[in-house]
């Protein structure tokens, strides 16, 4: 569990932790009682007047994100991506997606369309290069589109993250969250580990 609070490794380790995880990856955050989908969730309905078309999911997993989001938005259409193949089958499996790309958020996706929202939810621990990532996201959103993400609170302060926040001039911020229990029922990450969930609108 120490390799999850630090970061895993490189982009093939993570690929392989996840690959391994894939299988009892549902169960084992049910247990830890991951709530950061629900929330974002809840977040998006506060925040989001007009009833979103296109959501692309970054670091989708098995699709938690998702299933929550979708029985809010019902007609909106889902692609997501991720690193991991045997995560992506699971959410192939899951149905929910009209798209799936086996692919790092820090490399460009050829879209099909511009998105209303792009979420990024539990992995922005993995981002290597921050500027690299909200280029991307950028260029997929439509104007007045949303950004959706957590950031743990001890990486926020080690990263000097709100730095590179304001040093974005396309994105405003809408809300930051409170620090948030991540993973309260894990014994290493308790309520030691927070994070925030952050809503970024594109200018
Ligand atoms: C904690 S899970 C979160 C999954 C999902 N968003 C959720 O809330 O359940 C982290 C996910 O990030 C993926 N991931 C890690 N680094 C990535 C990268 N550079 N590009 C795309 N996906 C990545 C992993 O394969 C894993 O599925």
């Amino acid at each position: 569990m120490n390799t999850l609070l630090k970061g895993i490794g490189n982009s093939k380790d993570i690929e392989i932790f996840y690959d391994k995880w894939s299988d009892s990856y549902d169960q084992t955050l049910y247990n830890w009682n991951y709530k950061a989908p629900k929330q974002s969730v809840n977040i998006l309905k506060k925040f989001i007047k007009k009833k979103p078309r296109y959501l692309l999911d970054l670091a989708c997993g098995t699709g938690l994100f998702v299933e929550e989001y979708l029985k809010t938005y019902p007609r909106c259409i889902c692609d997501g991506s991720d690193i991991s193949k045997k995560i992506l089958n699971l959410s192939q499996e899951n149905g929910k997606y009209r798209r799936l790309y086996k692919k790092s958020f820090e490399k460009k996706i050829n879209i099909p369309n511009q998105y209303n929202i792009v979420s990024l939810i539990g992995a922005m621990t993995y981002c290597k290069n921050h500027q690299i990532l909200f280029n991307l996201v950028s260029n997929y959103l439509y104007r007045n589109g949303f950004f959706i993400f957590t950031q743990r609170v001890d990486l926020w302060k080690d990263l000097n993250f709100g730095n590179i926040l304001k040093s974005r001039s396309d994105f405003n911020l809408v809300y930051k969250s409170r620090p948030l229990n991540y993973l309260p029922k894990n014994k290493v990450f308790g309520s030691n580990i927070k994070i925030r969930i952050v809503l970024l609108v594109k200018k």
